[in-house]
């Protein structure tokens, strides 16, 4: 039987320390924090992220603004608005929510954005500071990652850190968060050869492979800790459920995350947090 870590539980603590920071900074600078989130179209699993980032916000007493746009909206359309955004003084973060529509080029626009006001940390200055272990901003999953091991207590350093998943949002920056923290680092993907070889000598398993139920017991080490970062549909109960099989899972390994409640609430906490950071750098900047 494993200890499941539960990222609920750790956003809901930050969540509140959070909310009496604000508090105090509402007492201390002329405004309070805010965030404003874009929202290109009307996708389902977007409409669901954007409506719990807003939600959090308000949990919090961050202000939000959502700006939702036409999926027919022209690239030069939303370039001109994130511009008019990071010239608004009363703007601290600002976060397009992906995908986007075809015609319009996402790495032009996230490279529009303001480094300064870039609450997602994707921005390739935010990237490269990640990569130099400089002063930047860090993405929210990778950083709710590092947060769940640490609460869970998991030691890190000296261990072999498996990481299932090379996309820039999760596979890479945790790959870099991890290595920062002394663990031993493999990055396996689609095309690793013996992936169950590998993932077998894990004593932290990540899977960020986009793949339901991808990760089985026969790909996991006796006691190894498993992250589960997948937010997928089971196409047979229509339910939402990560990159690893838990029933199957759980009873191998001795730590392990949920789909869900484990994750996915670290991810929007960090965004709190990381907009919370943007804020303050922006008020002690006046
Ligand atoms: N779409 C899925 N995850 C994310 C995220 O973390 N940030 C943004 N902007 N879009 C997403």
């Amino acid at each position: 039987m494993a200890v499941v870590i539960s990222g609920k539980e750790l956003a809901t603590i930050r969540r509140n320390k959070m909310k009496e920071e604000v508090i105090e900074f509402g007492k201390k600078y002329p405004r309070l924090p805010h965030l404003v989130v874009i929202l290109v179209g009307d996708d389902p699993g977007s409409v669901s992220y954007v409506t719990g980032k807003g939600k959090a916000c308000v949990e919090i007493g961050i202000k939000n603004t959502t700006i939702k746009k036409p999926v027919t909206i022209t690239e030069d359309e939303l370039l001109n608005l994130i511009d008019e955004l990071n010239n608004d003084d009363t703007v601290d973060g600002i976060l397009v929510q992906l995908p986007l529509p075809k015609h319009i080029n996402s790495d032009l626009v996230i490279k529009k954005i303001d480094p300064k006001k870039d609450v997602d940390g994707f921005h390739p200055i935010n990237v490269a500071s990640l990569y130099l272990k400089q002063d930047g901003i860090v993405s929210c999953t990778p950083k709710g990652i590092i947060e769940v091991l640490d609460y869970a207590n998991i030691q890190i350093e000296g261990r072999h850190a498996v990481v299932i998943g090379r996309s820039n949002i999760v596979g890479m920056p945790v790959s870099k968060l991890l290595l920062d923290r002394n663990a031993t680092v493999t990055i396996c993907h689609s095309k690793t050869a013996n992936l169950a070889e590998i993932t077998k000598t894990a004593d932290i398993l990540i899977a960020a492979v986009g793949k339901a139920k991808f990760v089985k017991a026969d790909m996991v080490r006796d006691g190894a800790t498993v992250i589960d970062v997948g937010v997928n549909r089971d196409l047979e109960t229509n339910k939402l459920c990560g990159d690893v099989d838990f029933k199957d899972v759980e009873p191998k390994a001795a730590y392990i995350t949920k789909v869900p409640g484990g994750i996915g609430p670290m991810t929007i906490t960090c965004l709190m947090e990381n907009t919370l950071e943007c804020y303050l750098k922006h008020m002690e900047e006046k």
